[in-house]
């Protein structure tokens, strides 16, 4: 037979990446059927009812609204629909996509303030609270944050940046990212006073690429009538409207929602607590494996260790790229890379979406077996390590109906 330059891989790759996560069948077969008339009945009612179903998710009974658009698209349609050109607005560093986001605040002709870090912390509520009390006129409009880098596996603890908002008496808005959270990693977009929620759907919700989500509070809505930033198709006015009805004002991306009717009905089965609970202990269980290798993990703070991945640090000797690659060659699964500032120097494991027991087992056992293959020193031990954790609390965490 001729030789081919692709060779078939048996069985299901393995993308643990975190984000895009594996879009479970369930999901898969959903968007599978015939895409229907946007403004016919049948629409309506898939409109509706995802518009309103997905409010929980984000832990809100506000509007929820949804792009069809990566989440870049949400972190712009956040800024523009709550700020005003040459609005000052403070962000963290807390990793590589707080600097994009940062960066998009520039280009879109906001000030936005960075307030460095190390990569290895979360958004520090102290240095927020400083800054704001510091800033008597109020010329900072909003505060944004990344709830969970997805560069680092830090998890910012926003309840407290809430909290540092409210103690500094200021009324910026709160912006907050939960591209890679939502949906894996407990989030309270009204209970914690949140303005504005920026989400996508190829993590947590466990559909490929192409929705993305502004959760809004009333004062964002308020803030969104006064706001002067030019903008049109990312206009929450021009969205809410149509919605009301069940409807969008351009046409929707409707085979993903049906996706998404679909990954709400696997949430809501599972209930919300439980799939918090079992992020968490996976997360606990992949840092169990690495500690045990004798790798560090890149988040420096145990109150900030995310529950959707984990960064792990490799020693100066060790390329992590190099390691990636072994692992794709010869067991057909993906990891994530160090991005920028952690380019070469740590690599990420994806424990978040559509996972399990057995899937993290094999996952941690694909980065074992890489690191032999790749000659990479390490102790032995990690997979057992963490499935001895995965075994002694199997069926542990509370199940809430
Ligand atoms: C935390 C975070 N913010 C923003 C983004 C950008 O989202 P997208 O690539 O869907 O535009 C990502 C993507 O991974 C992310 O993880």
């Amino acid at each position: 037979m001729e030789e081919h330059w692709v060779s078939y891989n048996s069985g299901r790759h393995f993308l643990q990446i975190p984000g895009p996560t594996n879009v479970p069948d369930r999901v898969l077969h959903a968007m599978s059927y015939p895409t229907i008339d946007h403004r016919g009945p049948d629409f309506q009612a898939l409109g509706a009812d995802v518009l309103e179903r997905i409010k929980p998710v984000f832990g809100t009974t506000n509007p929820v609204i949804i792009f069809p658009a990566s989440g870049t698209g949400a972190w712009e349609a956040a800024l523009v629909n709550t700020l005003s050109p040459g609005d000052q607005v403070l962000m963290f560093e807390t990793g590589h996509f707080a600097k994009l986001w940062q960066n998009m605040a520039q280009r879109l002709g906001f000030e936005p303030e960075l307030i460095e870090s190390d990569w290895r912390h979360g958004a520090d509520p102290a240095a927020i609270e400083k800054r704001l009390s510091e800033d008597r006129d109020h010329e900072i409009k909003a505060v944004a944050v990344v709830h969970n880098e997805t560069s680092t596996g830090v998890t910012s603890r926003i309840a407290e940046i809430r909290k540092a908002i409210d103690n500094a008496n200021h009324p910026a808005l709160l912006l907050v990212d939960t591209i890679s959270s939502l949906g894996s990693i407990r989030y309270e977009h009204d209970a914690w006073g949140v303005d504005v929620t920026v989400s996508g759907s190829q993590k947590g919700l466990m559909l490929p690429p192409g929705l993305s989500f502004n959760a809004v509070s009333d004062k964002a809505l308020d803030a969104s009538k006064a706001s002067r930033h030019p903008r049109s198709y990312w206009d929450w006015q021009e969205m809410l409207g149509p919605n009301d009805a069940g409807f969008f004002p351009y046409t929707p991306a409707t085979n993903l929602l049906y996706g998404l009717r679909e990954a709400i009905d696997m949430l809501e089965e599972e209930g919300l607590q439980n799939v918090f609970a079992r992020h968490d202990r996976h997360a606990e269980a992949t840092r169990r494996a690495v500690t045990a290798w004798g790798f560090d993990i890149v988040c420096a703070n145990p109150a900030e260790y995310s529950s959707a991945l984990t960064a792990v640090l490799v020693p100066d000797s060790v390329d992590p790229d190099a390691l990636r690659r072994t692992i794709l060659e010869n067991f057909d699964m993906s990891l994530g890379a160090g991005l920028s500032k952690l380019k070469g120097k740590a690599f990420r494991i994806g424990h978040l979406g559509d996972f399990n027991d057995l899937t993290l087992a094999g996952t941690l056992s694909g980065v074992e077996m890489g690191l032999k293959r790749a000659g990479i020193a390490h102790q032995s031990g990690g997979v057992q390590a963490a499935l001895d954790y995965l075994a002694e609390t199997a069926g542990s965490a509370a199940k809430v109906a």
